[in-house]
């Protein structure tokens, strides 16, 4: 790999990825492509947390390695694999747990919120999931996590617990800084704009699916909903309205004022088609590559195998080092 700073992050294959994925992360991780050593992780082993058919997540797995390429991601360039490929996840989360309390963890509002949404399965990989996504980072000598403000707390820990570990044991790790973009870093519900977007939302009127036609993007946006007055400003009292300006202008680059300009004296209708065109526009020719190379499995494993290799190289320089600063016996080999 050239001589870049790394950048790593992840993505669930926990079903259909939303807009929100798209703009909170899977853009950023096209435009920072260029300027870092991109690594780009599969995380499967997260999405056992939450109860999976093992047949969907395998084919969750597949079709979150060809969106990941479809959005740009070129594997010549960065690492793309699965976490469950390289087992320094599942090691490095481990010696992290020693030194992670239980206290920080329950007070994660990702576990509150998913534990009330699970509440007959609350497992301790729920609980830990935090810690995992710390290995995921720390292994790498991570400098730069691109993600969603929804991922923000976690981010934090994984920064607590490299420090705690140097601290305790000795320069080890990077200290990682999050790289959350200015525009829709949190993207809201289309129906309850005080709510994020989500894919596990029961309402699929809520969110826009990266999968969704461009007669569903339409008619999705013309369902949105909007405030009591036809104001189309950006506003904290417009919550409805201000979400899609802020979808318009993180899909056209243009800043609120020049949104708010275009559509002085328009009305609600006008504006949320002129939405839905902006977004098709954009996401029905990721959607047709990606589609594309999922008929091509023997290449998605081939991305996925390289980069798995790639990766493990990587890793292991940082799990052994971990492994002999906190007093473990290398193994003799040959
Ligand atoms: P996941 O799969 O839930 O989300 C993937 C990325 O999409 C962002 N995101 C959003 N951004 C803006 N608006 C939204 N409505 C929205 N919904 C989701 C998330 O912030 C995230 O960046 N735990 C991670 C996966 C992970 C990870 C890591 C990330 C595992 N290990 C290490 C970074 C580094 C997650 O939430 O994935």
């Amino acid at each position: 790999m050239e001589d870049k700073k790394i950048l790593f992050s992840a993505i669930q294959p926990s079903g259909i990825l939303t807009i929100g994925n798209y703009l909170g992360a899977l853009r950023n991780f096209k435009k920072l492509q260029d300027d870092y050593n991109g690594v780009y992780a599969i995380a499967d082993l997260h999405t056992l947390t939450v109860k999976q058919d093992p047949a969907i997540l395998r084919k969750n797995t597949y079709e979150l390695a060809a969106l990941y390429l479809a959005c740009g991601i070129d594997p010549e360039k960065s690492i793309l694999f699965a976490q469950s490929h390289v087992s320094a996840h599942s090691e490095l989360a481990w010696v992290l747990n020693t030194i992670c309390y239980p206290g920080e963890l329950s007070r994660m509002t990702q576990f509150k919120d998913k534990s009330k949404k699970h509440e007959d399965n609350i497992n301790m990989g729920l609980m830990d999931y935090p810690v995992l996504m710390a290995a995921d980072i720390l292994l790498y000598q991570t400098e730069l996590v691109p993600i969603g403000a929804d991922q923000k707390q976690h981010l934090e820990l994984a920064r607590d617990l490299a420090i705690r570990f140097n601290n305790r044991f000795g320069e080890t790790f990077k200290i990682p800084e999050g790289y959350i973009g200015k525009s829709a870093a949190r993207v809201m519900s289309l129906a309850e704009p005080d709510r994020k977007m989500s894919k596990s939302d029961a309402n699929l009127n809520a969110f826009i699916s990266m999968d969704d036609d461009p007669a569903t993007v339409l008619r999705k946006f013309k369902r949105a909903v909007t405030d009591s007055d036809d104001k189309i400003i950006y506003s904290p009292e417009k919550p409805g309205i201000s979400n899609l300006l802020s979808i318009y202008c993180a899909f056209t680059d243009k800043t609120f004022d020049q949104a708010e300009q275009e559509f002085a004296g328009k009305g609600y209708g006008d504006f949320k088609l002129a939405v839905g065109q902006v977004v098709t526009d954009k996401i029905e020719p990721i959607r047709q590559e990606k589609n594309r190379l999922l008929n091509d499995k023997a290449y998605l494993d081939e991305v996925l195998k390289s980069g798995a290799e790639r990766a493990e190289r990587l890793a292991y320089r940082t799990l052994s080092k971990v492994y002999k600063k906190v007093g473990l016996v290398a193994r003799k080999r040959g």
